[in-house]
């Protein structure tokens, strides 16, 4: 059955919003609306800058990817568009499964348009004619209108042979996932689309010189991509002047738990915990926040001032990541929070390297032993916590391993569980 349309935009219709500013207001279905509302405005500026121009603005605009990561799109872009090697792919991540992550589907049900013009211009910037969507599984609506908008666009000539008629040929061909955590991980997506099982590859080869079908393939999150048109609309430093130095621009954040108003937030970059916290209506007896999702970590409740930036939370020993802000209550039960965590990551794993099918089993068993002795931990059960999360972190091969035992780690450092 079909979940609920998506109606936490707290700010929808709210003046100012770059990101948001269509998501509630525009028809989703037109792309007259969408056209109405300043849609391929970017595009034309793009085939006026030429592929060169377009990489040269992203790059100072100083974008960075939403996915998680944050890499340089710019620095990406440029690897892709410089290797010789065809065809170049461009493949949009669109299988946001981060616990407490919604940004994504926000942007597709609410402005699928955005996408298909964002989709196109970083093909073009990087010399690519064919673009996969993969779309998470369970999202039917975000897929409903994303098809829908393809097709309208490509009635339109804005997709196809001739786009725009200034003789560049693109499209896009959407893939669903199947429900696996893990095919977000690029690597992982690629086998996915080629046929094979989703697991990840070794990196390096970056993708962006041997990705989906082992050619020079450009991966971008949604909100990464989106951001491409006011960069190209604004200009790169009017962008820039938005959040902070390394983190620049404005940011999708998904605020769930113990909230009044939980939702999607557009807010520049540099904003802190508490701010952002205090606009989606908070509640008392706060007991901690999970920053980052499952593949993040905790921070106490007196730790508003942390600025929402990459580097902020870094040097706060905790992450950003997709954007993630989960706020909790003392009616949850921290030690079956973590249990659901540790579940959720041994469930997800694909098995294929030691340390993460058997690192996450044991993290899973050593939380399940201290839940059973009412929740208090021996010195033995946190040591080899503590063991096994290394394990995990320093052999897995991809982020998932490498990031099961974050939430652990973070809840007893930082919110002494188990104490
Ligand atoms: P990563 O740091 O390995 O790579 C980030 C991106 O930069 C990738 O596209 C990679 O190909 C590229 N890259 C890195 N070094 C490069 C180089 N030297 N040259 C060219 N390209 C380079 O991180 P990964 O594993 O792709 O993503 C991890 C993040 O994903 C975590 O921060 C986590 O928060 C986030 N995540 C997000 C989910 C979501 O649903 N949005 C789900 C799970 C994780
Ligand atoms: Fe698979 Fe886990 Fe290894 Fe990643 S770290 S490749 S999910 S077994």
């Amino acid at each position: 059955e079909e979940p609920p349309a998506v109606t936490a935009v707290p700010q929808a219709g709210q003046d100012g919003l770059v990101l948001l500013g269509r998501v509630g207001v525009v028809d989703p279905t037109s792309l007259d609306d969408y056209r109405a509302h300043g849609g391929y405005t970017a595009l034309r500026r793009a085939f006026e800058l030429g592929p060169a121009g377009v990489v040269r603005e992203v790059t100072d605009s100083g974008l960075v990817g939403r996915g998680g990561a944050a890499f340089p799109t710019g620095r990406k872009w440029q690897a892709t568009a410089s290797q010789p090697d065809r065809p170049h792919y461009l493949v949009c991540n669109a299988d946001e499964s981060e616990p407490g992550t919604f940004k994504d589907r926000v942007l597709m049900e609410g402005d699928p348009f955005a996408l298909v013009e964002a989709m196109t211009i970083a093909a073009y910037a990087t010399g690519a004619h064919r673009g996969y969507l993969y779309l998470r599984g369970e999202y039917p609506r975000a897929l409903r209108r994303m098809e829908h908008a393809i097709a309208q666009a490509r009635a339109r000539g804005l997709l196809g042979d001739d786009v725009l008629g200034q003789g560049y040929a693109f499209d896009i061909e959407i893939r669903r996932g199947a429900g696996a955590y893990v095919c977000g991980e690029e690597t992982a997506l690629f086998n996915s689309i080629e046929g094979h099982r989703g697991e990840p590859r070794s990196k390096p080869p970056f993708p962006v010189e041997k990705g989906l079908f082992g050619k020079p393939t450009v991966a971008n999150n949604v909100e990464t991509l989106v951001n491409v048109l006011p960069i190209l609309t604004l200009g790169a430093p009017a962008y820039a002047a938005i959040g902070t130095g390394r983190s620049t621009g404005p940011k999708l954040f998904c605020v769930s738990g113990a909230v009044d108003r939980p939702g999607v937030y557009e807010l520049p970059f540099g904003v802190t915990l508490g701010e952002l916290l205090a606009l989606a209506g908070v509640r008392e007896r706060l007991r901690a926040v999970l920053l980052g999702g499952a593949a993040g970590g905790f921070v106490r409740p007196d730790e508003r001032d942390i600025p929402l930036t990459f580097e902020g939370t870094r040097e706060a020993g905790t992450t950003l990541g997709s954007g993630v802000v989960m706020a909790f209550d003392d009616t949850v039960p921290l030690p079956r929070l973590l249990l659901r965590i540790a579940a959720f990551f041994r469930d997800e794993s694909c098995g294929q390297c030691v340390p993460c099918r058997v690192g996450t089993v044991r993290q899973e068993e050593a939380l399940l032993r201290i839940a059973e002795r009412t929740g208090a931990a021996a010195a033995d059960d946190i040591a080899l916590l503590r063991e096994v999360g290394r394990a995990l972190r320093d052999a897995s091969i991809c982020g998932l391993g490498q990031t099961a035992w974050n939430a652990v780690e973070s809840a007893i450092d930082r919110l002494g569980a188990y104490a």
